[in-house]
This record gives structure tokens, sequence and C-alpha cells, in this order.
């Protein structure tokens, strides 16, 4: 981490706001804008959070849903901290044990799948934008087979020349999808959210 980022860091609106009101993390407003706008927990059960960790966006689930009536499982290679109600995997998401533990879990399939997977930038503009569309791949290639109808997938990438592929590519499976920048997202940060919903089986 560079001293210009940990000064920006530390003076940032959200990344207080986040100390203030008990997320693990800033990105917790991301979600929180998202959903504001796409209102993406409206009739959603059971949510799969990839690269969870540290766990904001499965505080923000967990806040948003009636925790008897629903299933979140988080994902991440790194520790997650305790959210309550929810299933931790330790996991890189390219094991081939995920599926099964997925199926395991969710035997009625998922809702949401949220996605805030990201690659360690290497500062390589090319190479990092390539990681990051992989991950999105990787992500939507997991959840397909879970997703139920009318369901939704919520992923960030870095913005790039191919982000328009993954558009058309998920617009063949949802009736409606989108790209957005959350107002809590840095401003000079490529990072983007694709939002598709209304998926059909
Ligand atoms: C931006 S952070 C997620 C923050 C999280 N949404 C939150 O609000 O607390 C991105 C995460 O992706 C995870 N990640 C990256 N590659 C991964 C992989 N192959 N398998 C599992 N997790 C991965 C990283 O470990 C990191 O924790």
């Amino acid at each position: 981490m560079s001293k210009r980022w940990l000064t920006e860091h530390h003076s940032d609106e959200f990344h207080k706001k986040s100390k203030q009101e008990g997320y693990y993390a800033r990105s917790a407003y991301k979600l929180l804008n998202i959903d504001e706008k796409f209102n993406i927990f409206k009739n959603i059960r059971y949510v799969l959070d990839l690269g969870a960790s540290p766990g904001s966006w499965l505080q923000v689930t967990s806040l948003k849903l009636d925790k008897s009536k629903t299933k979140i499982m988080g994902v991440d290679l790194k520790k997650i901290r305790p959210v309550e109600g929810v299933k931790q995997l330790h996991m890189d998401v390219y094991s081939d044990q995920l599926e099964e533990e997925i199926r395991t879990y969710f035997t009625k399939g998922i809702d949401l799948v949220l996605s805030d997977l990201a690659p360690n930038t290497s500062g390589n503009k090319i190479l990092d934008s390539g990681r990051s569309i992989a991950l999105v791949m990787r992500a939507y290639d997991i959840s397909h087979p879970f997703l139920r109808q009318k369901g939704k997938f919520v992923a960030k990438l870095f913005q790039c020349a191919e982000m328009n592929e993954i558009k058309h590519r998920l617009e063949k499976d949802f009736l409606k999808v989108q790209f957005y920048k959350p107002k809590a997202s840095r401003q000079h940060s490529r990072e983007l959210f694709i939002i598709a919903s209304g998926f059909k089986k």
C-alpha cells in the first residue's frame, strides 16, 4: 500500500463511516449503493458471495434479509470475519471442491450471486484487467448451474475492452444487464459493477 493510498483511505468519507457503523470494510457502501439503485435484495432467499473477505458484503446481506428464511454463504481465499447466520468457506474459487460445497448447501438453488472478487493488482492494466475478467467469468461459471428462475448476478470488474463481451454473454441468460459505478467506488478506480437480473432458467 502506497503512502498516498493510506492518506486518501484514512481521510475517506466511507472509510470513516464504516468505522462508525461497524462494517468490516468501506466496500459495504458499494453494495448499499447498488441495492438503493437496483433493489437487488427484493424477493431473495439464497445468496452466494464470492470474494467475501473481510465480510462487509455479508454483513449488509445478513442485515437486508430475514435470517430465519435465508441461506447465505461467503467464499474467500482469506479468512472471513464472523457474521451471524452465514456459512463461510475458506477456499479458492478455482477449487474443484467448490461446486460440491455449493450443491450440498444450496439444495434449492441460488437467487443472488455477489462477486467482489479482485485479483492482486500488478499495476499492468492489461494483465490486471485480464485477471479481473477471468474472475468474473469464473464466478459466472460457478453460479450458472445453481441460479434459480429470475435470479440475479452482481459482479465487480475492471473497465476494459472485453467488458462489453461479458455484457453480451450475460444478455443471453438474463432479461436485463447493466453497468454501474457506485458513489462509494473511488473515482480514480477502474472498477465497475455488472448487474444482471431476471435469469432465464
Ligand atoms: C475487494 S475484496 C472483497 C471485499 C468484500 N466484498 C467485503 O466487502 O468485505 C476481494 C476479495 O477477493 C478474494 N479473492 C481473489 N481471488 C480469489 C480466489 N481465486 N478465490 C477466492 N477468493 C479470491 C480476495 O482474497 C479478497 O478478499
